[in-house]
């Protein structure tokens, strides 16, 4: 055979390859409204920077009718591509392809991907579509996925790992995603570790595979996903945005972006949050009105929406806030909400990422399956994540911030950098109206008019308490600021901390409470 038949012959192979599990099936994947495995990669990197890797891959089963069967690409398309400009790493299951199922040398190749972000210090990004371990490979399978699991935790915390589910994720499969730093669920995908019918059989319980494991029962029930998105489109779009973000490793920097935003004070801060203490509003009309543009990407919003986090800039600069939501059970901190906060703030700080936490929390909430459920435990995930925490720390204090929920949002004694408090602040061990019952119960049941006595009480209280200024004489509170300054305070803070080097004794790790 002569070169140039050579390479028609290797053109021919490859254009056949890249063809997947063929044209009737690439027809079905896009009637359902989905993208391919590789319609997913072209629509997440810069134009023509995809460096394929192990298109020729090939399975080594002969069970079950196997051998000999060519699985295009054994079913996975990996390599590497720029998004924004920077490299990330990738896997794309064809769902074409067997189902995308995941055999020893599907896995391998998922393994080598994940690999390459390692040495290289690069995000991997694994867009999920499978029908979950490749049944005729038996323990090789279940093997392979042991191997994407264990790099999964290699790669924790030294990159930036996302999934993307865009189709079935089942059984073990969906321990990967969830041993990643985030999930971006499309809206016909599924994960569930047990479906439908294996409930029915084992308990009895009838459920559709929506219900279980559709986005809203992964997003606002578990709170397994952190994005949810209509279709593959939307979902790399959030995967892109949430990118730049983020630097590319552990030991880089996030990338800081010119900004022409300019600080002029918000005068509608100053009146932004209600007089009356136990007024509601969103803190997401704070939140904007702190960062570029007012734009805020939002992780995990209708999971324990009584705290909100998410991704911001200010000045450039990459940021991760964690607020408070009044307009959900107050703002309290339960069990959720403790893990939701605790896991971003590891996050955050993992990755290099300043903390920027908006306070106004009336304590962690109470009840009895709130303390069955073991707040003592959740909750201190939201001490130690903070502690642990070496990034620049600020702290706003906007209205209540109650009890251990003051030190849980980051106070001023887990080695915060800067504590501001707005006039509007009110720091207590608890609120005027609980302590005023405990520390006054005589007074006020031996007064001639209790009712007139405990109100003259909540008012000494508030007056005492319920200020900042007490606060700031003991330096809990670095300083009070008018809400309108905000922005102005947070980036000179970012500027004077960009170099904030914070060390701690060596250990082979703490244990945060789980
Ligand atoms: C081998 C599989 C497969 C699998 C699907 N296929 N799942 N092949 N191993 N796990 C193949 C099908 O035979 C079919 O091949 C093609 O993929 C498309 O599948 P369909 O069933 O036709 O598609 P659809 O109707 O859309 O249903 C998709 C599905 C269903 C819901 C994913 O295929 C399904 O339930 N599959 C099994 C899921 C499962 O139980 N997996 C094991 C999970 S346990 P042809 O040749 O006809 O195109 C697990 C353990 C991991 O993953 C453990 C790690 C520790």
């Amino acid at each position: 055979m002569s070169i140039e038949e050579k390479i028609k012959a290797l053109n021919d192979k490859k254009s056949k390859l890249k063809l997947g599990g063929g044209r009737s099936k690439i027809d079905q994947q896009h009637a359902q409204g989905s993208l391919t495995a590789r319609e997913r990669i072209e629509a997440l990197v810069d134009k023509d920077s995809f460096q394929e890797i192990g298109i020729f891959a090939r399975h080594r089963c002969t069970n079950f009718g196997m051998a000999g069967k060519e699985l295009p690409a054994e079913g996975v398309v990996t390599g590497a591509g720029s998004v924004g400009g920077r490299m990330v790493h990738l896997a794309s299951q064809d769902f074409t392809v067997a189902g995308g199922s995941a055999g020893e040398v599907h896995s391998d190749k998922i393994v080598q991907a994940m690999l390459g972000s390692l040495k290289t210090g690069t995000p991997f990004v694994f867009m999920n579509d499978s029908g979950g371990a490749r049944i005729q490979e038996g323990i090789d399978s279940l093997a392979g996925y042991g191997k994407v699991f264990y790099h999964n935790v290699m790669l924790s915390g030294v990159v930036p790992q996302i999934s993307l589910i865009c189709g079935p994720c089942a059984g073990g499969a969906a321990y990967s995603p969830a041993l990643t730093d985030f999930i971006i669920q499309t809206a016909k995908a599924r994960m569930f570790i047990t479906g439908p019918s294996v409930i029915k059989e084992a308990t009895g319980e009838e459920i559709s595979a929506e219900e279980l494991g559709g986005p809203l029962s992964q997003m606002n029930h578990s709170g397994v996903a952190h994005f949810v998105a209509e279709n593959d489109l939307v979902a790399l779009r959030i995967c892109k945005k949430l990118l730049s973000y983020l630097p590319s490793n552990n030991i880089e920097d996030p990338p800081q972006l010119e900004s022409d935003d300019v600080i002029v004070p918000d005068k509608t801060l100053n009146s932004i949050v209600p007089s009356e203490q136990k007024k509601a509003y969103d803190v997401r009309n704070v939140i904007t009105r702190l960062i570029d543009g007012g734009d805020f990407l939002e992780v995990q919003p209708l999971f324990a929406a009584n705290i909100v986090v998410g991704f911001g800039r200010i000045l450039g600069r990459s940021v991760g806030i964690v607020a408070n939501q009044p307009s959900v059970l107050a703002g309290a901190l339960d069990i959720n909400a403790s893990d939701k906060g605790a896991r971003f703030v590891r996050f955050c700080n993992a990755f290099n990422i300043p903390l920027v936490t908006l306070v106004d929390v009336p304590g962690f909430l109470p009840g009895v399956q709130q303390e069955k459920g073991g707040i003592i435990r959740h909750g201190a995930k939201m001490l130690f994540a903070y502690a642990a925490a070496t990034v620049p720390k600020i702290t706003v204090i906007m209205r209540k911030a109650y009890g251990g929920a003051f030190l849980a949002m980051c106070g001023k004694e887990l080695e915060t950098d800067r504590v501001f408090a707005w006039p509007s602040a009110e720091i207590a061990v608890m609120g005027p109206q609980g302590a005023v019952n405990v520390i006054f119960r005589n007074e006020i049941a031996q007064a001639e008019d209790p009712k007139k006595k405990r109100d003259e009480l909540i008012a000494s209280y508030q007056g005492t308490f319920a200020t900042p200024y007490a606060a700031a004489a003991r330096r809990d509170v670095d300083d009070i600021i008018e809400p309108a300054d905000t922005r102005r305070h947070l980036a000179m803070t970012l500027d004077i901390l960009s170099t904030k080097r914070e060390f701690r004794p060596m250990k082979k790790h703490g244990l945060i409470p789980l």
